[in-house]
């Protein structure tokens, strides 16, 4: 099988690092997806064949690894939200040897960049053993994952070269809202708004934030120049973007860093606050903006260095540190995947990390 793209799309350009490309590549990729994805009538379309098989299915089950893992958590809640039915996330190693007690008529939606990663491809090759239906969502075709799956959907991200994942991260939480819209629509379920004008408000609105370099390069210098560990809180959606948040952080600056729940905090990892840890709060959410900024109180009180990552004319209060354009509140991770990544990326250079290849990490783990 040969892939074919454009040698130019693997070059590093004026860029001092793949990551702040494919970084910048972010609004364009959206862009090109929408296009992929466009229906005669301007909606969101998909293969009619795979909302069929997702119509039939009484649960989802979505496995993934990593970065993947976490725009399945995002996924699960767009797809549970907007198409109506219950979805579940595993990690793949987890599932593989602890499978949970399956529905009657489950679907698989694989995620992965690479279409090559172990774990995955071992609880593919068990679950079509068992004769249910599989989907891939990844960025390269002819993949193994790609080619074993029954349905398959391309990313359309373009080569992603550094090790930490980034476009191909909002590309699949991308395509994901495309399968909770395309089989909402398909189960007559009338959407509340325009999926391809919001999405086009996303890609406009990581433009704004891939502006906002300075701003957030201060942030990482301020935050997180000096320190061994950080923590990233958020509630909903924002609570997965925290989950991400900190792996970025951990991969390529190796600070020690973990994503909490709001609300969680109090029954544990409160006692690691010390005097000046880091705690990154993303508030884009506006059912839980109040509990949110009373969690930051709490850790502010115990001497944490807090700040507020809000959304304009949403959450957004006076003295937030980023404040970021607003989109539907059901694509702000699309637009938090910029200030997250960003940040990680300011805090490598600081601690001086080889951002494109960090230590001991693969771009694609082929053994499990
Ligand atoms: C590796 C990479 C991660 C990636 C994970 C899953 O560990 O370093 O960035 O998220 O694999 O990869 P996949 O290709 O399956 O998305």
């Amino acid at each position: 099988y040969t892939v074919s793209f454009d040698a130019r799309d693997t070059e590093k350009g004026a860029y001092p690092h793949y990551m702040l490309k494919e970084i910048d590549e972010q609004p364009a990729v959206l862009r090109r997806l929408l296009q992929e994805y466009k229906g005669k009538t301007g909606s969101i379309a998909i293969d009619p064949a795979i909302t069929r098989a997702i119509s039939e299915a009484d649960r989802l089950y979505i496995i993934a690894c990593g970065t993947s893992y976490h725009a399945g958590l995002v996924g699960r809640q767009l797809i549970e939200q907007i198409a109506q039915i219950p979805t579940e996330v595993h990690i793949s190693s987890e599932f593989s040897y602890n499978m949970p007690l399956l529905s009657k008529k489950p679907l698989f939606i694989f995620i992965s960049q690479s279409g090559e990663t172990a774990d995955s491809r071992a609880v593919l090759v068990k679950v079509k053993k068992l004769g249910y239906p599989t989907l891939t969502l990844t960025n390269v075709e002819g993949s193994t994952l790609y080619r074993e799956a029954d349905y398959k959907m391309l990313l359309f991200a373009g080569p992603e070269i550094a090790v930490a994942s980034t476009k191909a991260y909002t590309a699949q939480m991308a395509v994901l809202s495309f399968i909770a819209v395309a089989v909402a629509q398909g189960k007559g379920i009338k959407l509340d708004f325009d999926p391809v004008h919001e999405l086009s408000l996303v890609a406009q609105a990581m433009e704004r934030m891939i502006d906002e370099k300075a701003l957030l390069k201060e942030a990482a210098c301020d935050y997180l120049s000096v320190t061994r560990n950080a923590f990233y809180i958020g509630r909903g959606l924002d609570y997965y973007v925290c989950m991400e948040a900190a792996l970025k952080l951990k991969e390529i600056s190796y600070i020690q860093a973990e994503g909490f729940a709001g609300g969680e905090l109090k029954h544990g990892t409160i006692a690691l606050i010390e005097d000046g840890t880091p705690v990154l709060a993303f508030a884009t959410q506006e059912n839980v903006n109040n509990s949110i900024r009373n969690n930051v109180q709490e850790v502010t009180a115990r001497g944490a260095h807090t700040a507020i990552i809000s959304m304009e004319g949403v959450t957004a209060q006076p003295g937030d540190k980023i404040v970021l354009p607003k989109v539907h509140k059901s694509f702000t991770p699309l637009v938090s995947a910029i200030p997250l990544q960003l940040i990680a990326y300011y805090a490598a250079l600081q601690h001086e990390c080889d951002v494109d290849k960090p230590r001991n990490l693969a771009k694609s783990v082929t053994v499990e």
